[in-house]
């Protein structure tokens, strides 16, 4: 990618909150954006088999973020038995560069924790990149904990963590009315070390 590209692509844009729409995936027309968007912003390649499991079998689960008609963020989930827990999975979240820190992400994957609360699930679980301080960062400040270290997880070798919220979660519910940057909100931090993480099972 050239340098002007480059810059085009990471330039922030100026929006209200309220600009943002949220919706739940609608069908075969919304399977293209949400594939862009993952493949440009995730290191794993995925083929359209396992977006189609996603959002064939949990649509309600999947929602995307426009803003004056572009798709700039989405989340992709599934729940189903584990073992002895019905369980939500968080597969993919992606907000384009220039619309980060703003909420979005939190907003999208917020919704589809909801969604899995009110299906009956116990808890929700994902792998993160260890190297990922963002990611890390949001789920840690919506009650996610770091339950196990996955070792090369990925096919780039990184090591991932597993995260895990357990239902009921005060800091989601408090999340949930309204996106909320209050300093309470920012007590599971992101900054546990490795050392410290916890083998739940
Ligand atoms: C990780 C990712 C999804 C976060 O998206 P995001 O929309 O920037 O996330 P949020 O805005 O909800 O939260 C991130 C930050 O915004 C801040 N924020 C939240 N709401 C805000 C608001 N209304 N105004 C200003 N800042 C806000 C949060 O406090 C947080 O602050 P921090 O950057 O200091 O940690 C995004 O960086 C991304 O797509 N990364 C690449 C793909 C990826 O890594 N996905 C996760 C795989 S596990």
């Amino acid at each position: 990618m050239d340098t002007k590209n480059e810059e085009e692509e990471t330039r922030k844009v100026e929006f209200e909150p309220v600009e943002i729409e949220y919706v739940s995936y609608g069908g075969e027309h919304h399977l293209p954006l949400i594939m862009s968007l993952v493949d440009q912003e995730l290191s794993e390649p995925y083929s359209i088999f396992t977006y189609r499991y996603f959002v064939y079998l949990w649509p309600q689960l999947s929602f995307l973020a426009f803003h004056q008609g572009k798709c700039v963020g989405t989340v992709v989930c599934k729940m189903g038995q584990h073992r002895n827990t019905f369980r939500g999975y968080i597969a993919m979240l992606v907000v384009i560069k220039p619309y980060r820190s703003r909420g979005i992400a939190t907003e999208l994957v917020t919704r589809s924790i909801k969604v899995m609360m009110e299906s009956g699930c116990e808890e929700v679980t994902l792998e993160a990149e260890v190297t990922n301080k963002g990611a890390l960062a949001l789920y840690g400040r919506l009650g996610f904990i770091r339950a196990k270290r996955l070792f090369h997880y990925y096919l780039n070798g990184v090591d991932a963590f597993r995260l895990k919220l357990l239902f009921p979660s005060p800091e989601l519910f408090s999340s949930l009315p309204m996106i909320t940057n209050n300093e309470d909100s920012h007590r599971h931090t992101d900054h546990m070390p490795p050392e410290e993480c916890c083998e739940l099972h």
